[in-house]
This record gives structure tokens, C-alpha cells and sequence, in this order.
């Protein structure tokens, strides 16, 4: 939501401290201050005189050697190479380098501001992340962020530029690539739905996107219209890896979290309680994308997870031992009373897309998770190949943006998973 850009106005968020730089424009020696203390920290890394000598240095990798201390009795190991031969390690810089221009959004974990930076003239999106409330240091949820986006730079995926800190510890932001548009907004505000060939090229970019953190071992788990960016020349990337994991690592007792993913976009499983999912989930979430593309509103609108779950089994019939075998399996299975057996809907509910959609539809949205298509499976799907085909993205008009300043019509929709309350979780057993 756009916030009020008066300084006057206060915050829009009584309960958040915020730092100078959200407020107002820095004092300049607050920006000054910084690059002192820059300098400061870089000479007292300068590595002191000690009492060593030439001889005998000892050899390490890569052709670097660390030479003995003489002194008697060494404060550390003779065999901990200087500070000199670490790789380069560089401070953060300072939001200051930024200028803020105004607020984008104020989401669960954090506000996006639009920014300039001062260099190079760059428009660019800070994400600020919320660590006020932090009790127990830096959260692995924020570290998981940063590191998944650096992991997966791909075209399709926001690009992240760097980390830049405030003037106290609870003061980081994330800089990005500024993209105009969140999908979720301008299917708001569009007056017609997607063409079809659009609808094709954005679910090819975004199944590439998938496809591509998936081979990297990456779940993004919050795969939402909100969280996919897209830009005036109809390039989607794909943003907030804020509850975002490495899969395939042994996970500790008691298994992933289940508090993942906004509840419309949530796979059957995770639903009915499973503790081991994996990329699936992350598909299920893609099926309700396309269908929202399609129909310009979420598939699933239910207000808690009962009524979603029987809004999935309505429209897609409940599910058999055959569509899912393990369903009995699952802990919440029992405690659900399934309706009489009945087909699937998704042909009347979608009666304009040809079979070759429906088909794909089906396999994302199909409860067995380990039946439902992967993003590499789904690229290769002859819904792509089909009249009418993908539309190039140059082709694709441009809408006026709401992000860089222009009024926009605010949205219902459910929030982000709690990740406050998974923290014991995550800090107990679920290693980045
Ligand atoms: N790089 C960017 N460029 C432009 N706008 C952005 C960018 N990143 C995020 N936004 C906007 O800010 C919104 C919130 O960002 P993001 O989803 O990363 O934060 P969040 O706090 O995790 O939000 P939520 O809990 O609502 O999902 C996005 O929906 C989008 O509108
Ligand atoms: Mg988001």
C-alpha cells in the first residue's frame, strides 16, 4: 500500500521504529559519519608488526604462506593465515548511498521502498527487513533470503544487488533490481484478462524460474501473484524468497515446517499435515498462478484451511486411492470426512482454454505430489506449442506503475505464513 509520503504524517506503522533514512534525508554527517567509520574499521584491519621472521614459512594452498610467530606463547594458532590472505571480505555500504524516493509495500516481514542510488543514478527497490522485534540475533529466515537470491540469479528472478545497513543493528535492507509491477496489482487494475498468448509467455518464465531454483536446491514456498514481479517490457521475475529453503539437506526431527506458503496457494499435503514435501509444493502453487492468469481473480478465495480444502476436493473431486494413494498416510487425513466421489470440475469452471490446458491445469493442480508435474516436465507441456502461441515479450503493452508512485486500488488477500512462529522450529532443526 502506498504509504504517505509527509514526514510529518509519522510512520504508518505506529509499532515500527524506523531509521533516519525511512523518515527524512540524511544529515550529512550521518552519510560522513559512515565512510569514516568504513575507514576506520579498514585501517585497524591493517595486520600489526609482528615479531616474525623469513625463515621457514609455512606452506599453504594456493601458493600462500603464513610465517611463524616468534613470540613464546601465541595468542592463536601459528597455523591461522593473516587477515591479509582471507578472501575479500568488504563492510557493507550505507542505505545512505541511496535516496529514497517512496514506499511500495508494507508486507509481513518487511517494507519496500523505491530508491535511487546516488552513484549511478539506478532506480532500485530496498527491502527493509524486520528485525526490530529480533530477540535471538540476525533470523535464519533472513539469511535464508539473501542467500537464495544469490543463489538463483537467473533472468527470471529479481535480482539482488546488494545488503545495505542503517545506522543501528535492526537496520538492513536488501537492494534490488526496482521492477514496475506485481502481478497481483495489475491483474487488479487490468481492465480485460491476459491474452492467451500472454498467459503462455508469463508461465513459461515462470516455470524456467522454478525449474532453475529447484536445480539449485532451492523451495521458494511462498509462490503467490504478489510475490511475481514483471516488468514494462513483459518480463516476470520472480521475488520474496522470504521463506525460502535448501531442500535435500537432512532435516532433524519432526521434519519442514508446515507453516509455509499463503494459504490459497497451499498444496493438499502441506494441508493435511506432512512433514517431508518438497519442489511439488512449489507447482501446486504454480496451478493456482495459471488459473488466477486465466480467470484474473485467486482460484481458491477460502477464508481458512477447511474451506480450502473443500474448495480443492469441490472442484477437483475428493481424492481416491488411485489420484493418491498415500492420502490415508497423511496426519490429518482422519480427521476428514471426505465428500461422495465425484469428477473434476476444472473443464466447467474454465470452459475457454483448449484441452491442452486443461491438461496441464490438471497436472499441476493433481494431489499426488508425487504425480504432479515439475517445472522442467511443464516447459516441455504442448500447451506451449499450441496456436495461439507464446506472445514475444516486446509485444507485451505497458501499464502505468503503481510501485513507482501512482495510486493503486489495495487488494484482499491472505497474508504470508507466520515466520515468528516457526523460528523455534527453524532453530532447532531446519539448517539453511
Ligand atoms: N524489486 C522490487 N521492485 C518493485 N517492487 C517490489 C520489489 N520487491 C518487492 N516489491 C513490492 O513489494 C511487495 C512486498 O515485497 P515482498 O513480497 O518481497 O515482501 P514481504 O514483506 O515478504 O511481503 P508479503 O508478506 O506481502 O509477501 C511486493 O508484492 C511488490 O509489490
Ligand atoms: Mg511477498
Amino acid at each position: 500500500m502506498l504509504q504517505n509520503e509527509d514526514p510529518q504524517a509519522g510512520p504508518s506503522t505506529p509499532s515500527r521504529k524506523r531509521s533516519r533514512w525511512d523518515a527524512d534525508d540524511p544529515p550529512e554527517s550521518v552519510e560522513k559519519g559512515f565512510q569514516q567509520t568504513a575507514k576506520r574499521r579498514a585501517k585497524s584491519r591493517q595486520p600489526k608488526e609482528t615479531n616474525t621472521t623469513d625463515e621457514n614459512p609455512i606452506p599453504l594452498t594456493n601458493n600462500l604462506q603464513v610465517k611463524p610467530i616468534r613470540s613464546k606463547h601465541p595468542s592463536h594458532s601459528i597455523y591461522v593465515p593473516p587477515r591479509t590472505l582471507h578472501p575479500p571480505i568488504t563492510p557493507s555500504r550505507s542505505v545512505y548511498c541511496y535516496e529514497r524516493l517512496n514506499s511500495i509495500e508494507e508486507g509481513s516481514y518487511g517494507v519496500v521502498f523505491r530508491a535511487k542510488d546516488k552513484q549511478t543514478g539506478d532506480i532500485v527497490a530496498l527491502k527493509k527487513l524486520k528485525l526490530d522485534e529480533e530477540k535471538q540475533g540476525f533470523p535464519i529466515t533472513a539469511l535464508r533470503e539473501i542467500n537464495a537470491l544469490m543463489v538463483c540469479k537467473h533472468e527470471n528472478v529479481v535480482g539482488i544487488r546488494e545488503v545495505v545497513v542503517g545506522e543501528t543493528l535492526t537496520q538492513v535492507f536488501i537492494v534490488m533490481d526496482f521492477i514496475e509491477h506485481d502481478l497481483k496489482t495489475l491483474l487488479t487494475v487490468m481492465p480485460s484478462p491476459f491474452l492467451q498468448s500472454e498467459v503462455k509467455t508469463l508461465m513459461l518464465q515462470l516455470l524456467t524460474a522454478v525449474a532453475f531454483c529447484h536445480e539449485r536446491w532451492i523451495l521458494h514456498r511462498d509462490l503467490k501473484t504478489s510475490n511475481l514481479l514483471m516488468n514494462n517490457r513483459g518480463t516476470i521475475k520472480v521475488a520474496d524468497f522470504g521463506l525460502a529453503r535448501r531442500y535435500g539437506d537432512p532435516v532433524g526431527v519432526g521434519g519442514l515446517t508446515q507453516l509455509v506458503v499463503t494459504l490459497w496457494y497451499r498444496a493438499p499435503e502441506i494441508l493435511l499435515g506432512a512433514t517431508t514435501y518438497s519442489t511439488a509444493v512449489d507447482m501446486w502453487s504454480v496451478g493456482c498462478i495459471f488459473a488466477e492468469l486465466l480467470l484474473k481473480e485467486p482460484l481458491f478465495q477460502a477464508k481458512g484451511e477447511i474451506e480450502l480444502i473443500s474448495m480443492i476436493f469441490k472442484l477437483l473431486g475428493p481424492p481416491t486411492s488411485s489420484s493418491w494413494p498415500d492420502y490415508t498416510t497423511l496426519p490429518l487425513a482422519k480427521t476428514i470426512t471426505l465428500p461422495t466421489p465425484h469428477p473434476s470440475q476444472l473443464r466447467q469452471k474454465f470452459p475457454y482454454i483448449t484441452s491442452a490446458g486443461i491438461d496441464l491445469l490438471s497436472r499441476l493442480l493433481t494431489y499426488d505430489p508425487e504425480m504432479r508435474i515439475t517445472a522442467e516436465e511443464a516447459l516441455q507441456h504442448p500447451y506451449f506449442r499450441e496456436s495461439p502461441f507464446p506472445k514475444h515479450p516486446d509485444l507485451f503493452g505497458s501499464f502505468p506503475s503503481a510501485a513507482a508512485g501512482e495510486k493503486r486500488k489495495p487488494y484482499e488477500s491472505p497474508p504470508a505464513p507466520t515466520r515468528a512462529a516457526d523460528y523455534k522450529l527453524l532453530m532447532d532443526f531446519d539448517v539453511p
